[in-house]
């Protein structure tokens, strides 16, 4: 038996965390869900749901995964409590399902880093994205994707996922930031930041059944909780670091990596001669077609350089969130049946690859997945964590956090929080969104 691998240092740990955090979600999601859903208002229900659910539920996951240190369903026998299993599977399949469609945006993504550079994305951008988003090109592109992730997959916890993204996620960071400045300094680019930071009080309260559980599951989605995923990072943890220490700042570099994202991309599609009214309703495909068009009105060269940068921006934040998603059912398949890594990447991969392809043939059906996944499995598996971590493990979580803090009384809150109002919140969600789908 080889002897199972943990992350080097902590702030590798916290690096592959942020990674996975930071996402599509960010940066392809999340500026459109406050384009749709009334601007600063969701911002704010936004940042309430990651600050009293988000954060608490991540630190769920951190818990069980360290405290077992085994992968995401054998950690619940590793705790004592093997009858739980099924939520490491739920959240194993989450991932699988998810990777299946993310590696089809990652293909469009890596397309449009060429598209921009020979200017034909920036031309006409809703053929383009029509030609890129259906049939064989997309299955290729997603190929491509997936053949990259398998790739740092292979390589491990070491040499593989903390040691890419030990280099793309500052390069996230400074990338956007360089976007951003840039952004600030466009004539015409202020409707952008007083859309985004607006909250628009009325549009908070006249939706608030709607908002709720988008803003929720935005949030979870985008801290990259109830995939399981968290729990496997966790599960390579050696030291007994803080975990509220580290979870607080994955939360808050994802957070405002998130806002960053919004001012980038909403100021470019004003200073680009667009209204946010292009954004909305165009989904999946806002980010490929409106960022485009807005760039297509900037002179040639600075508009191709611009995509460029964004793109590529967009392709390593997609990358470092998919090995995550690959890396919860291989460390399934290679801890509790002995496969290989190399072989256990490469079939998971390649399942996912081929789950993918009616998505990538039809973005009707990459829709359908997408929804599925965010609406259903994801609620059902933070339902269970919370629940589980909450009132199953009960002082075993708070011994298991309390490790490299001071005093039990942030465990003890943490605790009382997850057994009321976090599990309060998530049935709600959980019930609106069952709602939703079926009724
Ligand atoms: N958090 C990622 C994002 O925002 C998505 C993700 C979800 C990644 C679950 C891994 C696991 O895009
Ligand atoms: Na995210």
């Amino acid at each position: 038996m080889v002897e199972r691998e943990t992350w080097t240092t902590r702030i590798g740990f916290i690096l592959a965390a942020v990674g996975s955090a930071v996402g599509l979600g960010n940066i392809w999601r999340f500026p459109f869900s406050v384009a749709e859903s009334g601007g600063g208002a969701f911002l704010v229900v936004y940042l309430i749901a990651i600050l009293i659910v988000g954060i608490p539920a991540l630190l769920a996951e951190f818990v069980i995964g360290r405290r077992a240190n085994v992968d995401a369903v054998g950690a619940f026998r590793a705790i004592g409590r093997g009858n739980w299993r099924f939520i490491g599977a739920i959240g194993v399949l989450a991932s699988f399902w998810t990777l299946s469609y993310y590696s089809v945006i990652g293909g469009w993504v890596l397309r449009y880093i060429f598209g921009s550079a020979t200017g034909s994305a920036l031309a006409g951008p809703e053929a383009y994205f029509g030609a890129a988003s259906a049939g064989s090109s997309s299955v290729l592109t997603h190929v491509l994707f997936m053949a990259i992730t398998i790739g740092i997959v292979a390589f491990g916890i070491e040499r593989g996922i903390e040691l890419a993204t030990k280099f793309m996620v500052p390069s996230i960071v400074v990338l956007l930031l360089g976007l951003a400045v840039y952004a600030f300094m466009l004539p015409d680019a202020a409707p952008g930041y007083e859309f985004l930071f607006d909250p628009n009080v009325t549009a908070i309260t006249s939706n608030l059944t709607q908002i709720i559980p988008a803003a929720t599951g935005q949030a979870l989605f985008s801290l990259s909780v109830g995939f399981s995923v968290m729990i496997t990072y966790a599960s390579y943890l050696g030291k007994d670091d803080s975990l509220g220490a580290d979870g607080l700042s994955i939360a808050v570099t994802n957070t405002f990596v998130g806002i960053l994202a919004g001012t980038v991309v909403l100021p470019l599609l004003f200073a680009g001669g667009l209204s946010v009214g292009a954004a909305e309703g165009g989904g999946i495909g806002a980010v490929f077609v409106a960022i485009p068009i807005a760039l297509g009105n900037f002179p040639p060269l600075i508009g191709k350089i611009l995509g460029i940068v964004f793109f590529f921006v967009v392709l390593i934040a997609a990358l470092s969130s998919a090995i995550s998603l690959l890396e919860a059912p291989v460390a399934y398949v290679v801890d509790e049946f002995g496969v290989p890594r190399m072989q256990a990447t490469l079939g998971i991969g390649g399942g996912a690859f081929v789950l993918g392809v009616p998505s990538a043939w039809d973005i009707a059906w990459l829709s359908w997945f997408d929804g599925i996944g965010v609406a259903l499995l994801l609620p059902t598996t933070v339902l269970f964590v919370v629940i589980f971590v909450g009132w199953i493990m009960g002082d075993d979580a708070v011994d298991e956090i309390k490790k490299g803090m001071a005093g039990d009384s942030f465990g003890t809150v943490w605790l009382w929080s997850l057994r009321t109002f976090v599990l309060v919140v998530v049935v709600v969600v959980f019930l609106l969104n069952i709602h939703d789908l079926f009724f």
